[in-house]
């Protein structure tokens, strides 16, 4: 590990270097504190204009997880039936109504929203899609494993739970403690000199 890093070094681990995508977890209970610590954590990184778009429906065992297994991909169904808690995160694309309470010193900034449908659609995916890579090691932070699915239909997830509200679902992530052969081989990631250029 770099000694440039000022981070220390076991939190780089659980964080960075040793976390891994979850595929099979324990039947460990992972408790509504802990689902509100996450949040907790997760709610002060960057957004635009500080908006927050990103929305958490948690779907624990019981009627509402067949309700989402049914839009699940195949290869994505068992682990989504077996995680102690299951997180659908979406996008609101009201996410203007709450502008003047995030960002006081633009509150007019609703109004242009509210008349600009598709701009707002778009700044809700990409900011809440930002959120969601905050939120993922804010489960990891809370000791906790992760296995984010974008295998699944998310008309039909918008549809089952998201029909009275602006929410659009973006990715599926199990979460819990991790079970017998947890992790799929450690992929390749690209290096430093194929991913960055100085201009
Ligand atoms: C946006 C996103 C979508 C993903 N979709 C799926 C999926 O549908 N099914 C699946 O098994 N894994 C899915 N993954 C898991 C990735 O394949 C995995 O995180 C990646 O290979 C790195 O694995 P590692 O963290 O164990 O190194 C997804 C991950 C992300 C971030």
């Amino acid at each position: 590990m770099s000694d440039l890093i000022t981070l220390h070094p076991e939190a780089q681990a659980q964080l960075f270097t040793d976390a891994r995508t979850a595929n099979t977890f324990t039947d460990e209970p992972v408790s509504d504190a802990q689902l509100r610590a996450i949040f907790e954590l997760a709610k002060y990184p960057p957004t635009a204009a500080n908006t927050q778009p990103l929305r958490v429906l948690f779907v624990r065992q019981g009627e509402p997880r067949e309700r989402l297994l049914t839009h699940m991909a195949d290869g994505n169904r068992a682990k989504t039936a077996t995680a102690p808690v299951v997180a659908v995160l979406a996008a609101d694309t009201d996410f203007h109504e709450f502008v003047p309470r995030v960002f006081p010193i633009r509150p007019q900034m609703r109004d242009s929203l509210a008349e600009d449908p598709a701009g707002r659609e778009q700044m809700a995916r990409f900011n809440a899609t930002l959120q969601i890579g905050y939120w993922l090691f804010a489960v990891r932070a809370a000791g906790l494993a992760a296995g984010p699915m974008a295998g699944f239909d998310a008309a039909g997830v918008d549809k089952e739970f998201f029909a009275d509200s602006a929410w659009k679902s973006l990715l599926v992530v199990n979460i819990g403690k991790p079970g017998p052969d947890a992790w799929f081989p450690r992929l390749p990631r690209l290096d430093y000199d194929d991913v960055v250029r100085h201009a």
